[in-house]
């Protein structure tokens, strides 16, 4: 499942960010490709920006993808949780392994992908694919006037990780934590956060440097030149 429906505030002015354009084609299509290279992935269901899955229809009939994946749109809501929420309620019976990815990380290598599933047919009930940090973290007590925030605390740098997506869920599982966890204001902003509120293990497996998300303007930079360089490579992207 793609939740789709960010309107990418922090990108800048401009079409809802799954729909903008990475190498001429919108970052979704991308995104979607990149699940559907999967050769265990049989279904991807898109969650649309609200009133946009008429176009994204249209979009993904321009772009196919391999006969062996069938595609859903269905419409988002106002946060990231009530637009997984909405693509859960759309998943057919039969399908057991779930995975949730961000539209917003189009460029994921199918390795990391099929790392996911694996783990999660090998019987870990959630997994998310997560990388070292390389700077250090601060907490910090925020401070809404805009005055200098005090730190509060350093974790050890060692014992974190930045987690990525596609993240793997056993469905029973994905399906409890959100019926379980309501997550108040903005949501929560990964699913495998839900899965560990529940009191369910949650696993690491290695994440990769291309599944990182475009949030700012310098990501499109740097998705740009990914593409660049595989297309240079392999000429088939
Ligand atoms: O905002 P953030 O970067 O956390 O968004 C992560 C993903 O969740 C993006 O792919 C975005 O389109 C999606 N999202 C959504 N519905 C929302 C907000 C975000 O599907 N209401």
């Amino acid at each position: 499942m793609i939740p789709a429906a960010g309107r990418g505030v922090r990108l800048g002015p401009g079409a809802p960010k799954a729909l903008r354009a990475l190498g001429g084609t919108p970052m979704l299509v991308h995104a979607v490709q990149a699940m559907s290279a999967s050769r265990a992935v049989s279904l991807v269901v898109v969650v649309a920006p609200p009133g946009g899955a008429e176009e994204v229809r249209r979009l993904l009939e321009e772009h196919p993808l391999p006969e062996r994946t069938d595609v859903l749109v269905v419409p988002g809501g106002d946060t990231r949780q009530e637009s997984v929420r909405r693509g859960i309620e759309a998943l057919p019976d039969g399908v057991d392994v779930v995975l949730v990815h961000d539209a917003a990380r189009p460029l994921v290598p199918v390795g990391t992908v099929d790392a996911v599933i694996a783990a999660v047919q090998a019987g870990a009930p959630a997994v998310v694919p997560a990388l070292p940090l390389a700077d250090t973290v601060k907490e910090v007590e925020p401070r809404p006037d805009g005055g200098a925030e005090p730190v509060v605390g350093t974790p050890a740098r060692a014992r974190l990780r930045a987690v990525q997506t596609p993240q793997g869920f056993d469905r029973a599982t994905l399906v409890r934590a959100h019926e379980a966890v309501a997550v108040e204001g903005e949501g929560a902003t990964d699913d495998a956060g839900m899965v560990e509120r529940l009191g369910a293990p949650v696993v690491v497996v290695p994440g990769h440097e291309e599944a990182f998300k475009v949030t700012r303007p310098l990501d499109l930079v740097l998705a740009e030149a990914v593409l660049a360089r595989r297309r240079a490579t392999d000429g088939d992207v």
